[in-house]
């Protein structure tokens, strides 16, 4: 079976094709490299010893893409290209709304045009916004606070507005949470450009060498220790989430909404001190000012993707801390090392 794997060169999406390689699918990935190497398509290939067919192709070119589908043989796509800085989205949300919603129309178009009406979307907890109950369940009212979220929200408007008006697609919009870790071989793992956004990426590069100390984000949150709580998944449960949900929508139409989350949160404290025995010696940390747009707490009720898909997430934050350390520890500079 031939999948086509959008963004299949960045974090989630590597990790993703190495498992659907592994599971014996055939594997085209278009990406424009954006936020990407082709390094880690190579690695992924020498991981699995199977080939990845690699298309460099950005999904604003709307011709591009259609002539990509029109090779025909695809029977499904998983859709992980996109934008995803938060910040940078509050700056220039025309290159998000343009990048994330046109790229998405422009796939959707080709894959109407060429009969593939199978889709899994890279949703995020974004989504829910920052004030939801928790833990936080697929009907929750959805409320993203920043430009990037708001593409993820509308793009789910769109999947389902198709869903409802054409019956033959299945789409699968997956909300991550956290994802964290990287492949148990060191070999591929997260590659941030500049300056890290996200904690472990922060963490393992200040336990690297490369950052002097980490940068805590308020300690005056309502929680046990004051700083914020996050639902952290590894990168490997979540790709097999994705294997779980392409295997639901093989027979089943419509739209389907799961949250991809351990259920546990964890909080920065927890994080830094989890990676800091794993490393072997603490991680600097300094409290500062709350971060705007920040949230206290977020975690999920995954319950649903068990009962629908039979999957959940088996690996805990020292297994996510270890992996994460052992792909910066190999790769000091990310796939340039
Ligand atoms: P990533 O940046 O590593 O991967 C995204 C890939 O898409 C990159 O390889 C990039 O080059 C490519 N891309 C971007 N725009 C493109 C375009 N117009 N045409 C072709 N390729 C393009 O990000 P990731 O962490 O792997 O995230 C994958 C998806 O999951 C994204 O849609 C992201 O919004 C979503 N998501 C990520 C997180 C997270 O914390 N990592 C959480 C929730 C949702
Ligand atoms: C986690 C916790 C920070 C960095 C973001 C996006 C979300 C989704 C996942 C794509 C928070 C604290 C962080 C640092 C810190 N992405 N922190 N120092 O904010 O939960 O989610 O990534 O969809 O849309 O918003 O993740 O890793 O940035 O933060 O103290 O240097 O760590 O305040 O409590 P977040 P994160």
């Amino acid at each position: 079976m031939k999948v086509l794997v959008t963004g299949g060169a960045g974090y989630i999406g590597s990790h993703t094709t190495l498992r659907l390689l592994q599971a014996g699918y055939d594997v085209v990935v278009l990406d424009n490299l954006v936020n990407s190497s082709r390094e880690s398509v190579l690695r992924v290939e020498h991981l699995t010893g199977r080939p990845v067919d690699f298309r460099k192709l950005d999904l604003l070119d709307a011709r591009g893409v259609d002539q990509l589908l029109a090779e025909g043989g695809f029977e499904a796509v998983i859709h992980f290209a996109g934008l995803k800085a938060v910040a940078e989205s509050v700056e220039k949300p025309l290159r998000y709304y343009e990048n994330n919603i046109v790229g998405t129309l422009n796939l959707l178009n080709a894959m109407e045009a060429h009969a593939v009406r199978q889709l899994v979307f890279s949703s995020s907890a974004t989504v829910y916004g920052a004030s939801g109950e928790m833990p936080l369940i697929e009907k929750a009212p959805l409320d993203a606070t920043n430009p990037y979220g708001r593409t993820k929200e509308q793009i789910e408007d769109i999947l389902s507005d198709l869903c409802a008006a054409d019956h033959r697609w299945s789409i699968a919009l997956l909300r991550y949470f956290n994802p964290v870790g990287a492949h148990e071989s060191g070999i591929i793992g997260e590659d941030p450009s500049g300056t890290p956004n996200n904690l472990l990426p922060f963490i393992a590069q200040v336990a690297v060498g490369r950052r002097e100390k980490v940068i805590v984000f308020g300690n005056d949150y309502a929680t046990d220790d004051g700083t914020g709580v996050r639902d952290y998944i590894h990168v490997m449960d979540l790709a097999a989430g994705h294997l779980a949900a392409l295997g639901h929508l093989a027979d089943k139409n419509g739209v389907f909404r799961w949250n991809l989350g351990t259920g546990q949160g964890s909080s920065v404290l927890e994080v830094i001190e989890t990676f800091g025995l794993v490393v072997g010696k603490p991680i600097p940390f300094q409290f500062a000012a709350r971060r705007s747009g920040d949230a206290a707490i977020s975690y999920a009720d995954p319950s649903a993707a068990l009962a629908d898909l039979g999957w959940s997430a088996h690996r805990d934050l020292r297994q996510m801390c270890e992996d994460h350390w052992r792909w910066q520890r190999k790769n000091p500079l990310g796939y340039e090392s």
